[in-house]
């Protein structure tokens, strides 16, 4: 709900402010994808190596918001929908405080994606798609959710049950069944030089899986991943 009786107040310090200190351009690299096809796993390997580049950062999950912030939202379709416009919200604010923020989200609504990338400046909004295939994620089944929802345990589960929307124009295209997590870390790399966000010289030396032009070849996810069932059978993320 909104008011009429609201009155935006401006700051005396402004983003640039903020992220002049940083020395950085703030940003919202937004992962989506299925459950399972690496969103946490590769926005947690970038977070890394962006602190490595001495970048500030604030990695928002899917999973730890939906025990916070919102934990009163289930997974119908009106649920969906606010958990990503609350998020959207949220790392608009942190943008607007400086930082590079990289969320984790199945986030599988095409709408919604879009409004989040409306509610910042052009150009703020990198849309990183997980491509992994279906069934490569349920294959892994990292937290034992697909079992569940072919079971009929749960319901609601994108994929399965409820809808993934692809995206249409991605900035950044992975697939985890080929590409390893430091290769992937590096197409991101890549793309933020592309743009401006990060200098050359400093990211290309941070590069690990290729030949340091994010051109990395496509390698054998790593097996030793593949993990059992082990989370809360009600938490899906997105
Ligand atoms: N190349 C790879 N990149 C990313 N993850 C990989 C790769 N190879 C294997 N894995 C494994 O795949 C699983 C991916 O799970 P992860 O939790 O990152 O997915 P997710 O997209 O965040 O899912 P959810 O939406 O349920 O949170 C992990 O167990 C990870 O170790
Ligand atoms: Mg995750």
């Amino acid at each position: 709900m909104t008011t009429s009786n609201t009155v935006w107040h401006d700051a005396a310090v402004t983003k640039q402010h903020r992220a002049a200190h940083k020395a950085q351009i703030p940003c919202i690299i937004w992962f989506t994808g299925l459950s399972g096809s690496g969103k946490s796993t590769v926005a947690n390997a970038l977070e890394q190596r962006l602190a490595d580049l001495s970048q500030h950062t604030y990695l928002l999950d899917g999973d730890n918001v939906r025990q916070g912030l919102n934990k009163d939202l289930g997974f119908s379709d009106q649920d969906r929908i606010e958990n990503i416009r609350r998020i959207g919200e949220t790392a608009k604010l942190f943008v607007d405080a400086g930082l590079i923020v990289i969320t984790a989200f199945i986030s599988p609504f095409k709408a919604e994606r879009r409004m989040v990338r409306q509610l910042v400046e052009a150009g703020e909004f990198i849309e990183v798609y997980m491509g992994t295939p279906l069934s490569t994620c349920e294959q892994r089944d990292p937290k034992g959710l697909y079992k569940k929802a072919r079971a009929g345990e749960i319901r609601n589960f994108t994929g399965i049950d409820s809808d993934y929307e692809a995206p249409e124009h991605p900035d950044v295209v992975l697939d985890t069944s080929s590409m390893s997590v430091d290769c992937c870390v590096d197409h991101i790399l890549d793309h933020l030089i592309q743009r401006g966000i990060l200098t050359a010289v400093s990211a290309r030396a941070r590069m690990k899986a290729g030949n340091n032009s994010g051109g990395c070849n496509k390698a054998e996810a790593d097996p030793a991943n593949k993990t059992a069932g082990s989370g809360k059978p009600s938490e899906r993320a997105g």
